[in-house]
């Protein structure tokens, strides 16, 4: 590489928190969508009560970067194929969910956070990084928003999960409830629960009538730490292990276990990481963001093969978590796998 290019790769990594400042501004101000038809600078700082000179000069800025488009002859601003990109609902959603502020006051603690074993998140906030997000209603509604839209990116029929010999799921850290829901739908023959935190339930009822499934699915509070309810024959965790050590881990599998009958089966469904692996960069990115916002991790498939034996499981297959993988994510994670791990109560 000659200096130029290695002055200017440095140069992208610096500008990258004022450019996704720049652009969490735009979301939040809801940009895109009042830019489904041009509009004057006049026309939408008085719909988003800003100051039309500092307004104009963030998109003049945003467009040097491909987001939103300015007509000189109109003198009308509109989407550009980047910033119509951000009306998909999943996608909004994560772009929100990887910028939002709440993300940086954690990560001005980072450096601080490799010297003693709080994570970035317990330094800023002190508590785990759900409590935290539990303090802050904004921030806990753009992350539930954001599980979802992970869940959803690439369709409905993205995870492919085999459920042909289960017939009551539970589906621990459930989130909205958007996979259990999206499972219940391609799997007729299956019933289930969608457990997680309290708070999390009034929003999985809504999504379970909303589909029209209060027949065959419903939601449980509670703490996976303490318990988990009984009488199902294959337990779900999708991107929830991989928020916890490695303890904490073997705490939430060992519930998981007691819930079962020997035999019965865990899909364990998250990220799965090759250390020799160097263009995985999703992988990396996804690890140090589990390493500030809490103790998690993500595993090699060895670590999780590990976790599951000392937790009462035995390891059984692994495969690809959807078809089509999540390369259409972000261009960064052509080779992330995420993966379902299934195993089996011993
Ligand atoms: C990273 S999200 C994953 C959500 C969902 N499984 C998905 O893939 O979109 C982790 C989930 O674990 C839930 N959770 C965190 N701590 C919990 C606890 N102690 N008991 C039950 N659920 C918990 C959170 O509310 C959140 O919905």
């Amino acid at each position: 590489m000659d200096a130029v290019t290695i002055r200017s790769k440095i140069f992208q990594v610096l500008i990258g928190p004022q450019l996704a400042a720049m652009l969490y501004a735009s979301l939040e101000l809801e940009l895109p969508e009042l830019l489904l038809t041009p509009k004057s600078i006049e026309f939408l700082s008085e719909k988003t009560q800003t100051l039309s000179e500092k307004l104009e000069r963030i998109l003049f800025a945003l467009e040097s970067f491909g987001f939103f488009s300015y007509n000189s002859v109109s003198k009308e601003w509109s989407n550009s194929q980047l910033s119509s990109a951000l009306l998909d609902e999943s996608l909004n959603s994560i772009a929100k969910y990887c910028i939002m502020p709440y993300k940086y006051e954690v990560l001005c603690n980072f450096s601080e956070s490799l010297k003693q074993e709080k994570s970035a998140h317990e330094i800023r906030f002190g508590c785990s990084y759900i409590e935290g997000l539990k303090r802050n209603q904004d921030a806990f509604e753009i992350y539930q928003k954001a599980m979802a839209g992970w869940t959803n990116y690439d369709g409905k029929d993205k995870i492919d999960i085999d459920l042909n010999d289960s017939s009551r799921v539970l589906d621990v850290g459930g989130g909205d409830g958007t996979l259990l829901i999206d499972l219940a739908n391609a799997h007729p023959h299956i019933t289930g629960t969608v457990f997680d935190i309290p708070e999390s339930q009034p929003l999985i009822d809504a999504n379970i009538e909303k589909y029209e499934l209060s027949e065959r699915l419903d939601s449980i509070g509670g703490n996976f730490f303490e318990s988990l309810p009984e009488e199902y024959d294959c337990i779900l965790i999708k991107n929830t292990l991989i928020d916890w050590s490695d303890r904490d881990c073997k705490r939430i599998l060992n519930n998981c276990r007691k819930a079962l009958e020997e035999g019965d089966q865990l899909k364990w469904i998250d990220c799965v990481i090759d250390r020799q692996d160097q263009t995985d960069l999703w992988g990396v990115i996804l690890d140090m963001n589990m390493m500030a916002s809490g103790n998690g991790r993500v595993r090699t498939k060895e670590q999780m093969e590990k976790l599951l034996h000392e937790s009462g499981f035995r390891f059984d297959s692994i495969s690809p978590s959807t078809k089509k993988r999540n390369a259409s994510v972000t261009s960064l994670a052509p080779s992330a796998k995420h993966c379902v791990i299934n195993a089996i109560a011993i």
